[in-house]
């Protein structure tokens, strides 16, 4: 019987061609997060076009105030995960902080593994017209980068918050600027984060390359949201941009009472969630280990019952 929710959709990967040709066919790009294999494995079979792992993993999974903290290793490990579990969506892996920024050569580096180590498709990296050197020596690698302008998150003590971008017409300038430059210096895509839906559709009208819009409206040619955020599965705050599809660390915490009460209250394990041995192999087994007071023969008023 085939079951429409987890049926895996047929079809190839999807390449940075399948984005670009979606973008001119005006069909909308999905992308998603994740870190682990089975979201991983979920959103490729729910059909997603893309899968990013962000650094927001420091924040969603890793517990940290902002995603700063986050290392090329902690980048790697969640990758692996991800790429074992999808096969068909395009994946994406965020260059941590301080991973691109200090040298050209260390950004080839990072970038470099999070392809050939992290099984990743792509990179992605924060920044406008500072990171177009460096963007251009990626790329001239082999290695395609998506850009993410607007709130970039690595920024956020120079930006003082977590605070919505290019409002004056000034800031819109100077983002929709950087976008044309993360264009000209090759980038595949690009994500914007919390900025005008204005802003964001006169990029994406712009741009030939597929705009994704986080808290960016309905103008990109794409969406993206923090999974955990989605499944309401981070409960330390949602921005307002998000539609909360779940409410998972509530279903959760249920399920983990429920469990914890079962267990005091010795209704789990069950018989059905036990092994039991053969009933002569056991009597067997209590006459060779001659214990004392333990009976061969079981107390059919026993609770616990075996056979
Ligand atoms: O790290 C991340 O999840 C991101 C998205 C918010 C675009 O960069």
């Amino acid at each position: 019987m085939s079951d429409k929710h987890t049926a895996a959709p047929s079809g190839s990967k999807i390449s940075i061609h399948t984005l670009h040709a979606k973008k001119t066919r005006g069909e909308p790009i999905t992308f998603l997060t994740a870190y682990d294999f089975p979201t991983a494995a979920a959103l490729d079979r729910a059909g997603i076009d893309g899968i990013l792992v962000g650094d927001s993993l420091g924040m969603v999974v890793l517990g940290y105030e902002n995603t700063l903290p986050v290392t090329m290793q902690d980048m790697l490990h969640h990758c692996r995960a991800v790429s074992r579990g999808a096969s068909r969506a395009h994946l994406v892996g965020d260059m941590p902080f301080m991973s691109y920024q200090a040298s050209t050569a260390e950004a080839l580096r990072n970038a470099g593994s999070l392809l050939q180590k992290g099984g990743m498709d792509a990179v992605k990296l924060e920044g406008g017209r500072e990171r177009a050197q460096v963007i251009r020596a990626i790329i001239a690698a082999g290695i395609p980068v998506m850009g993410h302008l607007g709130l970039t998150p690595q920024s956020v003590h120079k930006l003082s918050g977590w605070k919505v971008q290019g409002k004056s017409p000034e800031a819109a300038r100077a983002i929709i600027e950087d976008a044309l430059i993360l264009e000209d210096a090759g980038c595949y895509a690009l994500v914007v984060e919390s900025i005008p839906v204005e802003v964001a559709e006169l990029i994406t009208k712009r741009l030939d390359i597929p705009v994704i819009g986080i808290g960016a409206g309905i103008g990109c040619d794409g969406q993206i949201l923090v999974t955990h955020d989605l499944l309401g599965l981070f409960d330390r705050f949602t921005p307002s941009f998000v539609k909360k599809y779940a409410d998972l660390f509530s279903s959760m915490q249920r399920a983990f009472s429920q469990y914890i009460e079962d267990v005091k209250a010795r209704r789990f394990p069950g018989a059905e969630h036990a092994h039991t041995m053969d009933s002569q192999a056991y009597r067997r087994l209590v006459q060779e280990i001659d214990m004392p007071g333990d009976s061969a023969d079981r107390d059919e008023d026993s609770t616990t019952q075996y056979h």
